[in-house]
């Protein structure tokens, strides 16, 4: 009897002991004297590709598609028009052409002139005008046979007039006509109409359209022709490093179709518009109206670098076109004008205004070196083709620029391309033993993958290359699947895998999230980081996540122990977290998700501090259901609110939200 009842004593001590345990308050604590790695400045960047509409039809302000008639139907975006009492022929011509780079250009030959005879633009899924705004109207014109007059007018939708200029005395000689254009009223899908006024022959060529903010400057610095809003979106993100120009652009369907930074500089009448390799690559999107006219090209991507504050990092072509297309190959003994391309690109960035190529820079603006510090040989590469390819460059590059750093490619998501991990371990292998500098990882999973893949780094091998993960997304559905979202939920998991980037930043040094933009109208690969029309912009949750990571950076890695946080399945967590020290302003930053469905109340520990002042701040991204996502019409469903955060010491108590991002920022005394 009397042991039976020691029994029950000692085992309702377990089950009270046990209880206590899985009761326990979550706790978190971070040892600010214990700092485990530097962060480097670059380890939140962008990636922008022409995909989607983001560059031509997006970033880029030009409002007329086909501006120089060169696609491969030379009227696709133009169509006849012909007004009251008109009559005439309208063809493409390319003799006596005006600019033999874009020898293509509009005959419009007015029979009867009436009240205007000649085409209209239809603008890239419409042309998007705002109400007391002003637009640069641009055209080369000539009349062979005697004088001629013509007219622009922007029409809304509707059939409104909202812009109307007129020129006459057009001579026989190529001329270029610009006027000024004020809208009356706003529309997202008008056209341009260009009608000759005259009986007679009237050539066009370059017509174009930019809104006027655009086209001068953003924030006073000379940013040729970029869409305002767009670059704003970017530079609120404070990106470490600018990727461009790609992507798959980079390599080209075919070697013809590769993206070649030479045709890209310099005069953009001279920029040889080609097709755009997303044109017909997804048929589920398909976009035979995508071409790349090259008005946004290597120098306005250096400006905006510069002018947004980060690092640029082209990607140049290294003889390869995309494996998933053609893979095309530059045969070695050929290979020699390729690599010279990158030796010229450093030149173009950093040689001096006296150089042949830092000459060009000079001339179009920029006198100064634009310092550029790294470069990309190739993007998603793979196979020896790769690394035979690769030795070449860089022992021409480093031979004469050994501080740019070099980025090797090593395939792309090795889940998705053709014997994937096998690929990968042998560029890693092979990428090792030739001492590369920084090898680039894609990653395109579901959200599960992600919040699974916090550790991915914990474990990697430390001695050899640093790591630039230069392409990520949480898929929802399935690689580039159409319905794939950019939801709450993909955001989260992002950041989850963000938290585990940063506890590896000794390791990981770079990283983006792919692609950038998408044109709500226009895009052919979904998820993306920013959303547009073509009046309205909009932030993703995910977009949200890299600004907040991005504007929470801090420079050292802190040590974060996680004690008697509630369970999760599978590998997954309940709550993420990292913290980082911003010594230069002087706060403790704590990042954390909780990725369950219920508040984790945590006491958060913060150690070797020293004193702290008590005006902590939290910002919060989350939403009711982890399906929640932004729109145009709703472009702040998903948001991060900053809130004070009163503590009275360093241990505190604190109640992540459900479904969050939480960033805590705690100022050092
Ligand atoms: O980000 C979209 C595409 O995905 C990129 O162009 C390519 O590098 C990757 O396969």
């Amino acid at each position: 009897m009397k042991n039976s009842k020691i029994y029950i004593w000692i085992l309702s001590g377990i089950i009270l002991a046990l209880t206590i345990q899985a009761c326990a308050k979550p706790r978190i604590i971070i040892d600010a004297s214990k700092t485990k790695t530097l962060i480097s400045p670059t380890m939140w960047g962008i990636f922008f590709e022409d995909i989607n509409f983001g560059g031509d039809g997006g970033l880029y302000a030009e409002l007329v598609k086909n501006r120089s008639f060169e696609f491969t139907d030379g009227m696709m975006g133009w169509s006849k028009t012909t007004k009251r009492g008109a009559r005439g022929v309208i063809s493409i011509r390319d003799t006596n052409s005006f600019e033999p780079a874009n020898p293509h250009y509009l005959r419009i030959e007015v029979r009867g002139a009436g009240e205007g005879f000649g085409v209209t633009n239809e603008g890239f899924r419409g042309i998007g005008i705002q109400k007391g705004k002003k637009y640069w109207f641009s055209v080369y014109a000539r009349s062979p046979i005697e004088p001629m007059s013509f007219k622009v007018e922007v029409i809304a939708s509707d059939g409104r007039k909202l812009a109307e200029a007129r020129f006459s005395d057009v001579s026989g000689d190529w001329t270029k006509y610009t006027c000024s254009m004020e809208a009356m009223d706003t529309d997202a899908k008008a056209k341009l109409n260009l009608l000759a006024t005259r009986k007679g022959l009237l050539d066009v060529d370059m017509v174009s359209l930019f809104p006027e903010d655009s086209a001068l400057s953003f924030k006073g610095y000379p940013v040729p022709g970029l869409r305002k809003d767009l670059v704003q979106m970017l530079a609120d993100l404070r990106p470490g490093f600018f990727r461009f120009p790609g992507g798959c652009i980079v390599e080209g369907r075919d070697l013809d179709n590769r993206y070649q930074w030479k045709n890209t500089i310099g005069d953009i009448n001279r920029r040889k518009t080609i097709i755009c390799r997303w044109n017909n690559e997804f048929d589920h999107r398909y976009t035979p109206d995508y071409f790349q006219s090259f008005g946004l090209g290597f120098y306005e991507y250096f400006l905006l670098a510069e002018q947004i504050g980060a690092e640029p990092m082209p990607i140049i072509n290294c003889g390869m076109a995309c494996q998933f297309n053609t893979a095309q190959l530059a045969p070695m003994d050929e290979l020699g004008s390729y690599v010279q391309d990158a030796l010229d690109l450093i030149e173009f960035a950093n040689g001096p205004a006296t150089s042949e190529w830092g000459s060009k820079r000079a001339e179009m603006g920029h006198p100064e070196p634009f310092n550029m510090k790294m470069l990309g040989i190739g993007n998603e590469q793979w196979g020896p083709q790769y690394i035979e390819r690769y030795k070449v460059f860089v022992k021409a590059i480093k031979e004469k620029y050994p501080d740019i750093k070099l980025i090797a490619a090593t395939g792309s998501d090795p889940e998705i391309f053709p014997n994937g991990p096998a690929e990968v371990k042998y560029l890693q292998t092979e990428l090792r033993k030739l001492n590369a500098e920084i090898i680039d990882e894609h990653f395109y999973r579901g959200p599960d993958w992600f919040l699974k893949s916090a550790d991915h780094y914990d474990n990697y091998e430390r001695n050899g290359p640093k790591i630039f993960v230069g392409e990520y997304g949480a898929q929802s559905v399935g690689v580039a699947s159409p319905d794939n979202r950019n939801n709450l939920h993909c955001a989260l998991a992002e950041a989850a895998f963000m938290i585990g980037l940063e506890r590896n930043a000794d390791l990981v040094r770079m990283s983006c999230y792919a692609p950038l933009f998408g044109n709500a109208n226009a895009w052919q690969w979904t998820p993306d980081l920013i959303w547009f029309d073509n009046l309205r912009v909009y932030g993703t949750p995910n977009y949200y996540v890299q600004r907040m990571f991005s504007l929470n950076r801090g420079d050292k890695v802190l040590s974060v122990q996680l004690n008697d946080l509630p369970e999760m399945e599978g590998q997954k967590k309940s709550l993420y977290v990292s913290s980082s020290l911003d010594e230069k302003e002087g706060y403790v930053i704590v990042k954390a998700v909780n990725i369950t469905a219920e508040t984790i109340n945590a006491t958060v520990e913060l150690q070797g501090t020293g004193e702290l002042s008590p005006n902590a701040k939290a910002i919060v991204l989350s939403s009711d259901k982890l399906t929640d996502e932004n729109s145009l019409d709703n472009p702040k469903k998903v948001y991060p609110i900053e809130s004070n955060l009163p503590i009275s010491g360093s241990t505190f108590n604190y109640g992540f939200k459900p479904y969050s991002l939480t960033v805590l920022r705690v100022p050092l005394k």
